[in-house]
């Protein structure tokens, strides 16, 4: 299909601070998509005339052998959908503009409208469609994705996120080829175990961090999702990303309506850490919660006491976060039941009342505790389930997922549920847990809100979501100010359709810093360490059982928003001295570590025995940068760390922090240009020179670089 660009009056072009799309949108023709990529002039725009085409969003019916974004099943049996453009208009809001391309269908009454918004200093631009039935009899959709994109051929390579429960987010990277590449999550509520509906293309070849052509692309979706690439023998591969329509059929009655959620783009010249920026800033600014506000380093009682809660040991673990220098408290499972106490995964969901026998003061004992000590409380809650042992599930057996006529399917102990988040009772119920917690204790800053199983029967997956949205959404309207940690059998909803209404996520159950470095890694693609929850665990580990130092699981965990996830009582003082002094560190990069630009430098998947990345502040003034060792045999030869993204200009003083050697760095103190750290670097030495106590088969540094 090849358009000669002059002839036509329409063509809608969106920029953004680098980047530029252009459309095709001639009145009565389909959408076509013209160009995605580096930021054009007028004129080079103009030169885009004997581009060939690619239709936006392919309708199954009318279009020969093309794949379809979008299939719809009229009430006369019609299965063929021929959209055509009626009207394409531009507005602009505060942070870009938007384009609503208004389709209809040529003899069916159906409005299909695509949009595309621009988020001009992110270089983001989201793309979604809304489909409104203008007919008296229903229609029903059988395919809608957010969007589909042409991508020109070359050696064009993938990266996706793959793993589940204790190894979340690693990383596949494999070029694209002829055939279909399918990407896909049928988990129900746990989106991002087994897949991440988001990908990187890179467009030039084997993907780097540091330059070529990288196209990123998340579905903000919190539900079953697929990411499929179709490269048949032709110009193009074609990118489809949407919710799995599998479990869904979309029935769209007279009159109404249904949006997809978006898919956001992003288009960077600068590798695939450039893409992760602009994921990052875009992140922090439009979709997180809180994304301006620094995150407190807190102490969560999972690994430290698991079920064993009581109050004399909460009190210990606050004084413990708190003499370290930490700002807050967690209480993780455990602290609630009536009839069934809930002492193990087996009991208890539903039912959120305070065990007094462990907690005789109730959870304001508790909050009042931490307020003596100076730090803030918080509280682990799983709003969405039940188990079949439990007081809520014996009153309203009927609020599950079930299907008919088959015995339910259980999770995590045997008799784990879900709550059919789509009836408006069960919505109702979920707000009322936080909303009881925090009407009872108004000074809780913090909600760990959990989510253990999958929905294992079929079940409409667009109606769990629907319900969670809404239900999340009054949540957060009556609590805007709550900080409030997405976490889902660890991982399980690192996703930017959940995101909007959390501050953070738990990166993973794995608290082993080794592994934490691959998938933390893979994780940072996409999210930024604002969100990344990252803490310091007890050796051996309690998932993978490797023993490592104390101070190589500072080092990695102090790489994303750190916390500890430990009994401290079990430490030595030397220990805690250790991450006092740590916490104190910490402090003085928060800013950096959380709201700078990532670059990342070596990567671990690539075995170099080491791994490194760094963070910028926005300004340039500070960086800091993470080198670990994750292999260790004798006598090896490391490059200098180069850097990057500093101001060459300026001068940059390096200060090592988490310091434990005997003597310091040879450049401790020193300054050097940011042209030299970038282009000649530092010397690393390849293992610590501490004293023979601390003598580990792990190194690490955290090198702060402050311009003069
Ligand atoms: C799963 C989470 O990932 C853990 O951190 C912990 O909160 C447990 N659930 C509690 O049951």
């Amino acid at each position: 299909m090849t358009t000669l660009f002059a002839l036509l009056a329409s063509i809608a072009v969106l920029h953004t601070a680098n980047t530029t799309m252009v459309l095709e949108t001639e009145p009565g023709q389909e959408l076509k998509t013209i160009y995605y990529g580096t930021k054009l002039s007028e004129s080079e725009t103009a030169m885009l005339g004997s581009y060939k085409v690619q239709r936006t969003y392919p309708c199954y019916g009318v279009i020969g052998t093309e794949e379809a974004a979008f299939a719809a099943i009229q009430a006369d049996g019609n299965r063929t959908v021929q959209l055509r453009i009626e009207s394409a208009e531009t507005s602009s809001w505060d942070g870009g503009n938007q384009l609503c391309v208004t389709c209809k269908d040529g003899f069916y009454p159906l409005t299909v409208k695509i949009f595309f918004k621009t988020f001009k200093d992110q270089d983001m631009i989201e793309t979604w469609t809304e489909t409104i039935n203008e007919g008296k009899k229903p229609v029903t959709l059988t395919r809608f994705d957010s969007g589909h994109l042409p991508i020109r051929v070359d050696d064009v390579w993938i990266s996706t996120l793959y793993g589940t429960w204790a190894n979340e987010g690693r990383v596949n990277t494999e070029p694209l080829t002829r055939g279909w590449k399918v990407i896909r999550n049928i988990d129900g509520t746990r989106n991002s175990h087994t897949s991440h509906g988001e990908v990187m293309i890179s467009l030039d070849g084997k993907p780097r961090e540091d330059a070529g052509r990288v196209i990123g692309a998340a579905l903000c979706w919190g539900g079953n999702y697929e990411l499929r690439f179709q490269t048949n023998d032709s110009d193009y591969h074609h990118f489809f990303a949407g919710i799995l329509p599998e479990h869904d059929n979309v029935v769209l009655a007279k009159g109404k309506s249904f949006a997809t959620p978006h898919l956001a783009l992003s288009f960077s010249n600068d590798g695939l850490s450039g893409v992760s920026r602009n994921f990052h800033r875009w992140g922090r600014k439009y979709m997180l919660r809180h994304g301006d506000q620094e995150r407190r380093i807190l102490l969560n009682s999972w690994e430290g006491v698991y079920f064993d809660i009581n109050e004399d040991g909460m009190k210990q673990m606050m004084d413990d976060i708190a003499s370290m220098g930490g700002e807050l408290f967690v209480m993780d499972d455990g602290w609630f039941g009536d009839k069934y106490p809930r002492n193990n995964d087996h009991t208890s969901l539903g039912d959120w009342t305070t065990d007094t026998r462990k907690l005789p003061n109730g959870v304001p004992g508790l909050v009042k505790a931490a307020t003596e000590r100076g730090i803030k409380f918080g509280i682990w809650v799983e709003p969405e389930m039940t188990n079949t042992v439990s007081e809520l599930y014996e009153a309203h057996p009927d609020w599950i997922i079930k299907a008919a006529n088959r015995d339910i399917v259980k999770g995590r102990g045997g008799t784990q549920v879900v709550l059919d988040m789509s009836k408006k009772d069960v919505q109702d119920f979920a707000f009322s847990v936080i909303d009881n917690v925090m009407k009872e204790n108004p000074d809780i800053a913090y909600i760990k809100w959990d989510a253990n199983a999958p929905i294992s029967m079929d079940f409409s997956n667009i109606a769990y979501w629907q319900g969670f949205y809404a239900m999340v959404e009054r949540v957060r309207e009556a609590y805007p100010d709550l900080t409030i940690q997405d976490c889902a059998s660890g991982g399980g909803r690192a996703n930017w359709g959940v995101l909007p209404w959390f501050d953070e996520f738990w990166v993973s159950d794995n608290t082993d810093a080794l592994q934490r470095v691959y998938m933390q890694w893979g994780t940072s693609y996409f999210f930024p360490a604002i969100a990344m929850a990252s803490h310091i665990s007890a050796t051996p580990n309690h998932t993978v059982f490797r023993t490592t130092s104390l101070k190589y699981r500072i080092d990695v965990a102090m790489s994303g928003r750190l916390g500890m996830e430990i009994q401290p009582k079990n430490m030595t003082e030397q220990e805690k001295d250790i991450c006092r002094k740590a916490i104190a560190d910490y402090k003085r990069i928060r800013p950096i570590v959380q709201f700078g630009d990532i670059y990342r430098l070596v990567s671990p998947y690539d075995n170099r025995g080491f791994a490194s990345l760094m963070y910028v502040a926005e300004n340039k003034d500070k960086a800091v940068a993470y080198w670990w060792k994750i292999a260790n045999f004798y006598d090896e030869h490391f490059p200098r760390l180069r850097f990057a993204g500093l101001d060459a200009e300026r001068s940059y003083r390096v200060t090592e922090l988490n310091r434990l050697d005997i003597s310091p760095l040879a450049y401790e103190g020193k300054t050097f240009t940011g042209r030299f750290l970038m282009e000649s670097g530092l010397e690393i030495p390849a293992t610590n020179n501490v004293e023979w106590s601390l003598k580990s088969d792990w190194s690490s540094r955290v090198l702060l670089l402050e311009a003069l």
